[in-house]
Order: structure tokens, then sequence, then C-alpha cells
């Protein structure tokens, strides 16, 4: 669906996972500012939500694609929706994403092919894929990484290596791309409540939590305004800002031993509802 009656004359933001959770918060925050926004995220119920949301807010420009970002050829077919709706982004924020925790074999291999795909292969893919139109924009990329990519959390390993892959992947892009005129900016959040993993992640970090945990709604505006003035890399937050210069001072033995005890509990933490998540979420 797309509201305006001449989209090439508009700023475009293309969103990846737009329809939930963080990704859902920085789509509102572009439309605040005006700019125009485009979300691609999995064909259901928080799909038709962001859209009936969005119909609401008075001079929202946007268009929504529903598509399972890792099914075969999938990539080519948001490219061929592009073209036909003449979309053209300036900005691409690669935010889906999801992380598992627990022992490491006790999520399944799919699962954590499924993750190494989204977070990355599909990131990447994207890229490609609309570099040309980027290269015409002239506008910027924020990629979705963690704070993890520098704390690497036991308990997390793959979802840790997959945001860590962000981080490098967009720092060394950035460079390649400046020759381009487009910015590459990474993203690197401490824990949002957001959906149930990310609540079982809160729940095994025990009282250390509430001093750290945040809200999608708080972290997008300094998100997209970093991504507007194309910053490298943005720790949303005064405490992420020193969560991840600790990461980068505190030796690495201790750090990892540290986090170790920490998330201990994450070894068997249980499954969340989902009532207790909406009632995380107030
Ligand atoms: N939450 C945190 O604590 C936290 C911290 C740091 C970084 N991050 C990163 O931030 C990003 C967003 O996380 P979130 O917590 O906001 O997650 P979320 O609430 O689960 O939202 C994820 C979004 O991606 C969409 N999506 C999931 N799988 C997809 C697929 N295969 N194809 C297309 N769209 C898909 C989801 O659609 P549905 O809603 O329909 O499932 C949803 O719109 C992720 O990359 C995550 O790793 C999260």
């Amino acid at each position: 669906m797309t509201k305006n009656p001449n989209p090439s004359s508009s700023e475009w933001v293309l969103v990846t996972g737009g329809s939930h959770g963080i990704g859902r918060a920085l789509a509102l925050d572009c439309i605040r500012r005006n700019l125009a926004v485009i979300i691609v995220a999995l064909p259901n119920d928080d799909l038709l939500h962001i859209k009936q949301e969005l119909s609401g807010i008075e001079g929202a420009v946007f268009a929504t694609f529903g598509i399972n970002l890792v099914k075969e050829g999938a990539i080519n077919e948001v490219m061929d929706w592009l073209k036909n709706e003449n979309l053209r982004p300036k900005y691409l924020i690669n935010n889906a994403g999801f992380g598992r925790g627990g022992l490491f074999e006790n999520t399944s291999w799919g699962e954590y092919r499924t993750m190494m795909q989204l977070n990355n292969q599909v990131m990447v893919d994207l890229t490609y894929a609309l570099l040309p139109v980027l290269k015409e924009t002239k506008g910027g990329i924020l990629n979705m990484s963690s704070v993890e990519a520098t704390l690497p959390l036991p308990y997390k390993s793959v979802y840790t290596g997959t945001k860590a892959f962000v981080l490098n992947y967009s720092l060394a892009l950035r460079q390649e791309f400046k020759y381009h005129d487009i910015t590459v900016s990474v993203l690197c959040p401490g824990p949002v409540i957001t959906n149930k993993d990310g609540l079982k992640r809160v729940k095994a970090m025990g009282p250390t939590a509430k001093f750290v945990v945040t809200m999608p709604a708080d972290l997008a505006p300094e998100a997209i305004s970093g991504m507007l003035k194309g910053k490298d890399v943005i720790y949303p937050g005064f405490l992420v800002k020193v969560m991840a210069f600790m990461g980068m001072i505190v030796p690495r033995r201790i750090k990892l031993n540290v986090l170790e005890k920490i998330f201990s509990k994450y070894r068997t933490a249980e499954e969340v509802g989902a009532e207790e998540l909406e009632a995380a979420k107030k």
C-alpha cells in the first residue's frame, strides 16, 4: 500500500522488520520527521497493525510489503516490488533480526541458521541489491547491531556473534561507501523490551536489568538523528555508552567471567508468556 500521489518526490526510508519492536519505533520516528517510510516485514498481524497505525497519522507517507526475508528469492521480490511501485529509498535501515538464549546446544540448528541468515545474510544481500539506487539517492544505511557486539554474552553465543559481524562489517563498509557519498551507521542498543526472548534475558539479568533496560521509543530519536547525521557507531542512551566503554577497557578475561556470572541464570531460563511480556512493556 502506498499513500503518496508522487512517491518519487519524497525521501524514502526502507525499514526491515519495521512492523514491531525497535523497527516500528524507528519507522514512527522517521514519520515524525516527515520522511516517507517503507516497511518490509513478515506478512502477519504486526504488519496489519502498523498499517492501521500509520493510516491514523495525518500526513504519513508510507508503503508496506509483507515477506519472509529469509525465504529463497526474497530480496529479488523486494527489489521487483520497489521497482513496480517506483520507490527509490534514500535510507536503508537493516533492522530485522532476532536472538535466542540459553545453553548453546538447547537451540536447534535450524533456528541458528535462520538467525544467521536474517541477522547477517539478508542485511548484506539487501544492501548489495539496493546499492545502485543508494548511489544515486546518496543517503545512508543504518545497520542493527547490539552492545553485545563488544560485550560477548555467554549463553547467547550465536546471536552475539551475528551482532559482532554487523559491527565490523558496517565499519568497514562505511570506509568504502564514503566514495559513493553513502554513510553507513551502526546502532548498538542495550537490552530493550520488545519480545519474549528479550524479556527472558532481562529476567536472567536479575536486579541489574532495571538500570539498563529501555523501551524502543526511548532509543529511536537518537538512532534516527545519528543515521541522518551519518554517525559511525550509535550507542543510544547514557548507560549503553557506559556499558560499551566498560566493554572496551575491562580486560577480556575479567569481562567474560563477570558476564558469565550475570547471565548464568540464562542457562535454564524459562520461556516467558505473552501476558508477562505485555505487563513488562507497561
Ligand atoms: N530487543 C533488544 O533487546 C535488542 C537489543 C539490541 C539489538 N536488537 C536488535 O534489534 C532488531 C529488532 O529487534 P526487536 O527486539 O525489535 O525484535 P522484534 O520486536 O521481534 O521485531 C523484529 C521485527 O523483524 C520482523 N521479522 C522477524 N523475522 C523476519 C523475517 N524472517 N522476515 C521479515 N521480517 C522479519 C518482525 O516481524 P514480526 O513482528 O511479524 O515477527 C518484526 O517486525 C534485531 O536485529 C535485534 O537483534 C534488539
